[in-house]
């Protein structure tokens, strides 16, 4: 009873909080490019934390989680694409053996990225935690509980959310984490970010 009501009660208020979610959420970022969605060959740097700003390598991601908080970085203008919150990825290393098969496909070592944007109304997905519906650790976000397996493409295992999170096809160059490619998906939830 306490837990629904209180889950109720963080669902309103993150409502109320993403109403004012905009793709651009950090003033004076706006060096050219750093709005630009992740481009091949951009590295990845932590988005948050000691490490900001420093290049990911395969060493500081712990083995199952939980995941990295990353921004896409130009490697050329050394620009980090903060300026649009759309960009913010999470990075996680999991055990090849419990991917399925797809996933494992676009694997790099066992790591993956996403998209940290809710599919559903654009909160951020913050916590790795026990799924409700499994024993397994998840990727969840807090506004209205949605989760999402990143063991499966992270496609949503519970809660309102409509599709999976945007997939990140990553690349390993000297221990160093960069993207090979554009998103797959649509990044961002079904209401205006
Ligand atoms: S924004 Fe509603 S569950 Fe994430």
């Amino acid at each position: 009873m306490e837990q629904s009501r209180r889950t109720l009660l963080l669902g309103a208020l993150a409502t109320t909080a993403c109403l004012g979610c905009s793709t651009q959420s950090r003033a004076g970022e706006d060096a050219p490019g750093s709005d630009e969605r992740p481009q091949k060959g951009d590295v990845l740097v932590f988005s948050e934390g000691d490490q900001e700003g420093k290049p990911i390598t395969v060493a500081d991601l712990p083995a199952g989680g939980p995941p990295v908080h990353a921004w896409p970085k130009d490697p050329k203008t050394s620009v980090v694409r903060s300026g649009s919150r759309l960009n913010e990825i999470l990075i996680i290393r999991l055990d090849p053996a419990d991917l399925d098969e797809k996933t494992r496909e676009r694997a790099v070592d066992g790591i993956l990225a996403y998209s940290a944007i809710c599919t559903h109304a654009g909160c951020p997905v913050t916590a790795w935690v026990k799924s409700d519906v499994g024993d397994k650790d998840v990727f969840k976000c807090m506004c209205h509980n949605s989760e999402y397996d990143p063991r499966a493409g992270a496609q949503v295992v519970f809660g309102p959310a409509p599709r999976r999170l945007a997939a990140l096809p990553l690349a390993i160059a000297d221990g160093s984490l960069s993207v090979a490619g554009s998103f797959i998906g649509k990044v961002g939830g079904v209401q205006p970010g």
